[in-house]
Formats: C-alpha cells, sequence, structure tokens
C-alpha cells in the first residue's frame, strides 16, 4: 500500500470517518550546496520518490493525530499550540497548525479549523533526508484544503519553516520545505535561499544512463542539534565581523581578505560556505549544458569541504565516500545537516548495485553497521495523495 493509502486506513480505523482531504509531500535529497541556505545563499535539491501522508478531516474542538509507528492518538486544543505546548513527532502537526493560525493576512485563525490527521510515511526518519519537512509540507497542503484558504506555494513554504524554527525548535534555512513542496520530477531545484527564486533544472540521469545511489549509514546521528546551532552562529558572527548582510555576500575572489580577518576556525567554515556557493553555481552551469557525469568532482569537493573546513562528517559518512568512489562513482558526498545520515553517489546505472555492494564490504571492515542503499529518481513536489 502507498503512504496515502495507508493514512487514509489509519484514519478510517481509528476516527470511523472519511477524511476529506488527503495529500503526500516528498522527502528530499540535496545534490549540493550544504548550510548554504541560513547563509543566503544556493541550494540545488531534489524531492524523493519516498513521501510522508496527512489524511485530514474537519474537528469540532481539538485536534487529534496519530501516526502510523506511534501507538495511540495525541490531542491538542486551541491553548496548547503554542511553541512548547506540544512536544514529540505531533509537534510538526501542530505547529504547522498554529503557523497556518498565526499567518496575519494569509488565512484568519478562524478558518483554520481544528482537524482530525493521521500520518504515514515512507521517508526514513533521521537520516537526513527530510523527514520533518515532509510531514509539515503534507500537514500544510491538507490543512490549506480544509481551510479553504489559497496561501501561494512560497507562502506556504515559509510557515512550514516557522513551524520547524519557532514551534519545534530547530533552527534550520528554507532549503527542506522549499524542496518539498516546490520540486518537479525529471528535475533539481536551483533555489536562491535570499530572494527564493526558483529555477528547475532539467536532472534526468537515467537518460544518459545513470543512476543516483543513496547509502543511508545508518549512523547515528550525534549531537546535531548543537552542531547545527553552532555553525549557522558561526556563520552569522563572521557575516557581522566582515561587515556583509550574508556569507552569501562573501565571493570566491574575497576570500582571501575575508580569511585574513578571521580566526583559523571561523575561516575554514567560512571557506565552505563560500566555495560551497560557487560548486553550486558551478554544477547548475554544467546541469544546463546536459552535462550530468561531469557534476561528480564538484561533489567529492563538496564533501570534502564538509569534512575538512565545516567539520560536519563522521567516519561512516567519509568511509561510504571512499568505498563509493573506489568503486568507481563520478562523484559522492554526505546530504543534509552531517553528523550521520546519507550519502548520494552518482553511478553507471550498471554499477548501482556493485557500488552498494562494496560499500557495504568496506561497512564490514569498519566494524560498522550495514548501510542501507538505494537508487532515487527525482520526483514531484507536494502533491493531492
Ligand atoms: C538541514 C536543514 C537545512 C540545511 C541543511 C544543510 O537539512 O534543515 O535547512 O541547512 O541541513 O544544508
Amino acid at each position: 500500500m502507498t503512504p496515502a493509502e495507508r493514512a487514509v486506513k489509519i484514519f478510517t480505523e481509528r476516527f470511523g470517518a472519511v477524511p476529506a482531504s488527503v495529500w503526500v509531500a516528498p522527502g528530499r535529497v540535496n545534490l549540493i550546496g550544504e548550510h548554504t541556505d541560513y547563509n543566503d545563499g544556493y541550494v540545488l535539491p531534489f524531492a524523493l520518490p519516498q513521501v510522508t501522508a496527512a489524511a485530514a478531516l474537519p474537528a469540532d474542538e481539538e485536534w487529534t493525530v496519530c501516526s502510523e509507528g506511534h501507538d495511540g492518538a495525541v490531542s491538542f486544543g486551541v491553548q496548547e499550540l503554542k511553541p512548547g505546548g506540544v512536544t514529540d513527532w505531533a509537534a510538526y502537526v501542530a505547529g504547522v497548525a498554529w503557523a497556518l493560525r498565526d499567518c496575519g493576512s494569509l488565512a484568519s485563525p478562524s478558518t483554520v479549523p481544528p482537524a482530525r490527521i493521521a500520518i504515514a510515511s515512507d521517508v526514513p526518519v533521521g537520516a537526513g533526508l527530510s523527514s520533518s519537512a515532509a510531514i509539515e509540507c503534507a500537514v500544510m497542503a491538507a490543512l490549506c484544503e480544509l481551510s479553504g484558504a489559497s496561501i501561494p506555494d512560497q507562502a506556504r513554504v515559509r510557515l512550514a519553516q516557522r513551524a520547524e524554527n519557532e514551534f519545534v525548535g530547530a533552527p534550520t534555512g528554507i532549503m527542506d520545505q522549499s524542496a518539498s513542496t516546490l520540486s518537479r520530477a525529471g528535475h533539481a531545484l536551483f533555489l536562491d535561499c535570499r530572494t527564493l527564486d526558483v529555477e528547475h533544472i532539467p536532472f534526468d540521469v537515467a537518460t544518459v544512463g545513470l543512476a543516483v545511489l543513496i547509502i543511508n549509514t545508518n549512523a547515528p546521528h550525534r549531537h546535531v542539534d548543537g552542531e547545527y546551532a553552532d555553525r549557522r552562529a558561526v556563520c552569522e558572527a563572521a557575516a557581522r565581523t566582515l561587515g556583509v548582510r550574508a556569507l552569501r555576500d562573501v565571493s570566491v575572489a574575497g576570500l582571501p581578505a575575508a580569511l585574513s580577518r578571521l580566526d583559523e576556525v571561523t575561516g575554514r567554515r567560512v571557506r565552505h560556505v563560500v566555495t560551497e556557493n560557487q560548486r553550486v553555481l558551478d554544477t547548475v552551469d554544467l546541469l544546463r549544458a546536459g552535462e550530468i557525469g561531469a557534476i561528480g568532482p564538484l561533489m567529492t569537493a563538496s564533501h570534502e569541504s564538509m569534512r575538512d573546513d565545516f567539520e560536519i562528517t563522521v567516519p561512516e559518512v567519509d568511509t561510504a565516500v571512499s568505498a563509493a568512489l573506489a568503486a568507481g562513482a563520478y562523484g559522492a558526498r554526505m546530504t543534509g545537516g552531517g553528523f550521520g545520515g546519507c550519502v548520494l553517489a552518482l553511478v553507471d546505472a550498471s554499477r548501482a548495485d556493485a557500488v552498494s555492494s562494496s560499500v557495504a564490504a568496506a561497512f564490514t571492515t569498519a566494524g560498522f553497521t550495514a548501510p542501507e542503499s538505494f537508487v532515487v529518481t527525482p520526483s514531484d513536489g507536494v502533491r493531492r495523495g
């Protein structure tokens, strides 16, 4: 059964009614452009085939949310719709309801009714594939439909980000909710995180005999929240020191002058962001020219920059990247916030299984938990389930 079918089934079993609104939103993988979004920079993610489904129906007084994989249901009323009022996984749902009811002129609180909501998902959790954005964007679409509010896509993205930042309390950028909402099948999403301008860049790897292999390292996320917030704070402080609005405003040519004004560690963090922005632009240029295979070295350079300058990788992801490259991948890099999660590798489609096996063998040798690998194709953003 698809996640949408499962969400409807769970809904019907729990609430004894048929949902009025069913939407699915995908997880994402970021092709390149890591930790650039909150620096007003560039990112190039695409939506995964794996989605989260939300099935919803208006209710009289309070919200009741259930999800496959979690026993029982979570209920909350209007008085709990404030940051800290709902915790754990249901916070992603409550946060969206809160953001929608608190969005100024886009919709009034009275038009966002309480609802019964059931969730089902195929997006791996805790793997750096944006399972949280998937649930937020699916719930956003379902609640928008129930409320009848016509809120433009870009505004929905901002509201979903606000749910994550202010309600859940994770200081993330705009990439994940953008990818889950705005992506198009067969394309990567080139997003300018300052202007929110979007360009859909053709990325149909299968037509040129290539494949994107995702390797979930199953490495536990270590210190991910604190380290993410630390990197963000260091970048913002560096921008203040350099007198720019954001690190996006430092060019590769201006890097030596910038580095001379920063301490060694801050300098390496800044160098990652500045060079990563350029790698996104270079990747987009190659893809526009139809040279998909040629982006491999940029992916690998991105990984090295995350490993050596931004220092957000862990041994499992470094091992996966090295093993994939040794097995013939054109490029490989960690994707997402870091400290574990997934690696993506660009490989000949005919070599995907061989690369997976080589990575698994390297993990066995290193004594790591076995990884899981799967091939993904760029898919559509949020849609009706
Ligand atoms: C997480 C965040 C994103 C982005 C990435 C790193 O996925 O949610 O906003 O900052 O990390 O690129």
